[in-house]
């Protein structure tokens, strides 16, 4: 293995030896997905990521000053505000916005602030035909017009006209409604690069899915320490063993492309075991990884005669989303039905294509402490399947120490999560003793913890606009 000082200038050919993401590919007896078969890997660099990133509160007031303010962030789900006046909160640093159906059609986002003496417009997310503030009664519309001055005889002086609440630019895209605080921020249609029409591959469409589940986990880390900990498979071998009977790790794809600053992504393929174990027998990773995937598994389960274990787990999963999700799915790729497809949107969004799992990541800063962050945990289900299940609009809270078993509705990631809970605050502890100049990276399977950091630099280090 090369130092870090001295590593090739690209990425050829990674991962473990044995077979890569695109080899399985090639195996697939149903048509691949152009988006599965864009594929690219470069080595983006060796130095240490600088500890204060971390741990420093200057560096997490110039990263809210310059990059939160200046991106687009997923605010909330449209299902979480269906009907008109109905809004959600979305805090960010010390900014809160009220998300608001104000027409059928229309998403408006304003700063939540009443214009009198400053107090909170809204305590928690709501519905309203109005927005009253409590302190003194001034009320808005809900398109953000003045309705009422309390006495208004003392306010001769306030243009009714120019005293709307102010907003913030909202977007929308996969069901997601995404705010930024920017005016300058450019369009979420191209910040979102290929993001959109790749979620278009066969039904891979977030659009059509219902938020069932939201658990709102918050962290004694930085906001920085928790994405990186889900968007790579390299811990899996340390973190979360019992996984490699069926995870195959260290095979994992990882894209980062150089025309894109704001997605990247990995592939973990399933139905076969870690190169970090084995030999196991095939009849031990079926069972693990159905197992895995619904819960349960026949310990005299066999694979059917021919088949690999991953053919065997990919045929499973099909019967099982034909059952869930009454709709056809013969077409889909093993990949498609079984492999963590996940795409991380900078700065903070982190989503599954396919049909692998419905999960969506959403992590930021808690205030303005460097050491205190906020995971949410959501499971977006395809309508078909919601039908039966309620959508949430209301996250789950859990505090630092409480174990992810305390939100059932988590089934059998409560106990994986807990396993990833075990590191974060340990990191945050450790980050701030460390001696050295700061974090190691791996070229290939951390590439995309060293391309976020590329990226958030290009935003930090680009002058604040004035005007
Ligand atoms: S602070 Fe809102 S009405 Fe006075
Ligand atoms: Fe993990």
């Amino acid at each position: 293995m090369s130092s870090t000082k001295k590593s090739p200038s690209h990425l050829p050919r990674m991962g473990a030896d044995g077979p890569s993401v695109q080899e399985m590919l090639d195996q697939e007896t149903r048509p691949v997905p152009n988006a599965l078969r864009d594929t690219s890997s470069v080595l983006l660099g060796t130095e240490p990521i600088a500890k204060e990133r971390y741990t420093s509160a200057d560096f997490a007031k110039t990263e809210m000053s310059r990059m939160w303010s200046r991106v687009w962030q997923m605010a909330c789900r449209e299902e979480d505000i269906p009907q008109v006046g109905d809004y959600q909160l979305y805090e960010i640093g010390d900014t809160s916005l009220i998300v608001a159906r104000v027409t059928d059609d229309e998403i408006r986002a304003f700063y939540n602030v009443c214009l009198h003496r400053g107090r909170k417009l809204c305590d928690a997310s709501g519905h309203g035909v109005n927005f009253r503030c409590p302190f003194h009664g001034f009320t808005w519309n809900l398109d953000g017009t003045i309705k009422t001055l309390t006495n208004e005889w003392d306010f001769s002086h306030v243009e009714k006209e120019e005293f709307s609440l102010p907003e913030a630019r909202v977007g929308r895209w996969g069901g997601f409604v995404f705010v930024t605080l920017s005016d300058e921020t450019e369009p979420l249609e191209s910040y979102l690069e290929e993001i959109p029409s790749i979620y278009e591959t066969r039904g891979w469409s977030l659009s059509e899915r219902t938020k069932v589940v939201h658990v709102e986990k918050h962290y004694d880390c930085n906001w920085k320490v928790a994405l990186e900990a889900f968007i790579e498979s390299f811990h899996v071998v340390a973190t979360h063993p019992g996984a490699m009977t069926y995870l195959g790790d260290a095979f994992t794809q990882y894209d980062v492309w150089p025309d894109r600053r704001h997605s990247t992504r990995m592939i973990s393929p399933r139905g076969m075991h870690s190169p970090n174990v084995g030999p196991l027998p095939d009849e031990t990773v079926y069972r693990a990884g159905v197992r895995a995937l619904l819960g349960d598994a026949a310990e005299s389960a066999k694979i059917p005669e021919g088949k690999t274990p991953r053919a065997a787990m990919a045929d499973v999963k099909r019967a099982f989303l034909k059952e869930t999700l009454a709709r056809e799915v013969d077409h889909l790729t093993d990949c498609e039905v079984l492999d963590t497809i996940q795409y991380h949107i900078f700065p903070n969004l982190v989503c599954w294509a396919g049909y692998g799992s419905y999960l969506v990541y959403r992590f930021r800063p808690n205030g303005s402490d460097p050491d205190r962050s906020i995971m949410e945990i959501m499971f977006l289900a395809p309508d078909s399947e919601s039908k039966r299940l309620q959508p949430v609009k209301t996250p789950t809270r859990l505090g630092p120490d409480e174990s992810h078993h305390n939100a059932p509705q988590l089934g059998g990631y409560a106990a994986v999560f807990d396993e990833d809970l075990s590191n974060l605050a340990a990191v945050q502890e450790g980050l701030k003793s460390m001696k050295g100049t700061g974090v190691i990276l791996g070229n290939y399977q951390e590439m995309r913890i060293r391309r976020f950091h590329q990226i958030l630099d290009e935003y930090v280090s680009e002058p604040e606009k004035r005007g």
